[in-house]
């Protein structure tokens, strides 16, 4: 953390402002130290991040998930684009956005923080797990970006006080994804930008779904032993997997019912190590979560008119249903 960026926190219990002691810096970053309220509310900032969660908590399996496939999604090391299209695609925001504030909740190992980076503004970002360990790893290089370990339900930042907020992949796996999407919506300014989307919730998506069947079982696993069993279901089915997918029409979505993650189509130049990386990725992430509760178009357009948002659109998009939409101006 570096010290100017102190402004954007706010204690997540009383919503005062934090006081910096005990500050240990390293080239220009507080490297650890204490962040108090005069009220007695004390968090730690531990290797550059403060920390206003419990290590240990719901999202531990994501935190140990991003913390094997650090890079695995970066659009650099797998050689596509795929990050930067869903950030810009979705959301369609500019690519150019210097003096603006952009939110991102979850950010998971940071493969979009580095696009919002790209952007020119200033990027404060954060996870409920450790996942913030990888992020910060690849990004916190930047001067532009503050990353924190907070909770949703929680966030330690002024209320009403972001230009954008971006919130891809996370919402399905709250507990309540509805209160964590108004959460969101009270962080926007008057006429600011949110982009989000949540698992798209259909009969055959979600009743028809092997990995709806299995996860009830797999959730409570030890991490570790539901990643071996994940990667030793992938080793053993891959031979197959790769006959099956050149089925016609079918093929991918047979593997996937087969609970191999198979990115295949969507990554057609990808070789066969990759797809096999992000198998392993994916089919612990399909069945590690504690949370996953889709929603239907309906329901996620429901949510964004209830919040009073307008310019609201909610249709299909990469990752199940997405929503664009901004606060109204004052
Ligand atoms: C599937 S990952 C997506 C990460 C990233 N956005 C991406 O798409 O690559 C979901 C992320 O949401 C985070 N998460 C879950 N519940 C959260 C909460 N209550 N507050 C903040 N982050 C949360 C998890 O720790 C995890 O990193």
């Amino acid at each position: 953390m570096r010290l100017e960026h102190l402004k954007y926190l706010r204690c997540p219990k009383s919503g005062v402002e934090l006081h910096l002691f005990d500050a240990v810096m390293e080239n220009d970053h507080v490297k650890s130290g204490q962040l108090l309220t005069r009220s007695g509310f004390t968090y730690p900032i531990v290797n550059f991040i403060p920390r206003f969660v419990d290590a240990d908590n719901y999202a531990a399996n994501f935190g140990f998930e991003w913390q094997v496939h650090a890079r695995t999604q970066f659009d650099a090391d797998a050689n596509h684009k795929m990050s930067e299209e869903r950030v810009f695609g979705v959301s369609g925001w500019d690519r150019e956005l210097e003096g603006q504030v952009i939110l991102e909740a979850g950010s998971g190992s940071g493969r979009f923080t580095e696009h919002l980076l790209g952007t020119g503004a200033m990027v404060v970002s954060f996870d409920y797990s450790q996942a913030v360990e990888p992020n910060y790893a690849s990004n916190g290089g930047h001067d532009n970006l503050l990353l924190v370990q907070a909770n949703i339900y929680e966030m330690p930042f002024v209320q009403a006080s972001f230009d954008k907020v971006f919130c891809f992949g996370v919402l399905q796996h709250t507990p309540d994804p509805h209160a964590s999407f108004l959460a969101l919506t009270r962080m926007l300014k008057p006429g600011a930008k949110l982009a989000t989307d949540i698992y798209l919730k259909t009969f055959k998506r979600y009743y028809l779904n092997t990995r709806y069947w299995v996860r009830p079982f797999t959730r409570t696993m030890d991490p570790q032993k539901l990643y071996r069993l994940c990667k030793g279901w992938i080793n053993l089915m891959w031979p197959l997997a790769r006959v099956i997918r050149r089925i016609p029409r079918v093929g991918e979505a047979i593997n996937w019912r087969l609970l191999i993650a198979d990115y295949s189509t969507q990554m057609p130049d990808a070789d066969d190590a990759t797809l096999k990386e992000w198998a392993y990725l994916d089919t612990f992430d399909m069945l590690s979560p504690r949370f996953d509760i889709p929603q239907t178009p309906e329901t996620f357009q429901r949510w964004h008119e209830e919040a009073g948002l307008e310019n609201i659109d909610v249709r299909l998009g990469p990752n199940g249903v997405v929503g664009t939409a901004n606060r109204p101006e004052d």
